[in-house]
């Protein structure tokens, strides 16, 4: 089978639900196969590898410094995820109604970057460390049938609690039903993300 555009992994489930993976910079398609496997052992799993590469390390769209982000890149490569998610749903039958994305950092800023843009097929998402990608939607799409978890760390220094919160602000006046747990620690993910995804799932009815 082709690539649809983009390198990835696809882990066919026994259940009608698939987890879109996203990783952080410097990840690949298989870095999150497991923490995925972890939070749903019966899902699918999609993955794909992103094209940008920041001396050498993959990420999902270019950024001009640490935390100062290439806005018009996050839209094109927001759109261009978007392709391929579709063209992953044709080609695996993937259920588009229980499609989940679990992305961390760099991975969380684009499915982010998607619901703002109004171009994300899913509708739950689990975002671990997550920032805010774009400063300037003028119009947010309708997100009352999306429902989200933001998972920060209380000492993050680049997503911090902060930025954090101005994210949720924006996806909730959106519509979006979202919850947030602050973790006691940093930006890098731990055992505990894992279980409260686990928990938020399999409560967030889909
Ligand atoms: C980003 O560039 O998306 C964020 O700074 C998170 C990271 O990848 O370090």
């Amino acid at each position: 089978m082709s690539d649809l555009g983009f390198i990835h992994r696809f882990v066919p489930g026994q259940s009608p639900r698939t987890l879109l993976l996203l990783h952080g910079t410097g990840g690949n398609e298989d870095d999150l196969l497991e923490i995925g496997h972890a939070i749903d052992p019966a899902a699918a799993l999609l993955s794909p590898r992103g094209k940008i590469l920041e001396n050498g390390a993959p990420r999902f769209f270019r950024r001009l410094a640490e935390g100062v982000f290439d806005e018009a890149d996050v839209v094109y490569r927001a759109k261009e995820l978007s392709a391929f998610i579709n063209g992953a749903i044709r080609s695996y039958d993937i259920d588009a109604a229980k499609l989940v994305a679990v992305g961390y950092s760099n991975g969380a800023n684009i499915a982010a970057a998607m619901l703002m843009l109004g171009v994300s097929q899913f509708s739950r998402a689990i975002l671990f460390r997550p920032m805010v990608p774009l400063s300037n939607v003028h119009r947010m799409p309708d997100l009352r049938s999306v429902k989200v978890e933001l998972l920060a760390g209380k000492i993050d220094p680049i997503a911090t609690p902060a930025i954090v919160g101005t994210l949720t602000g924006l996806l909730r006046e959106a519509g979006a039903e979202v919850e947030v747990q602050i973790q006691p620690s940093g930006h890098e993910l731990t055992s505990q993300d894992i279980v409260a995804a686990r928990e938020w799932l399999r409560n967030s009815g889909s």
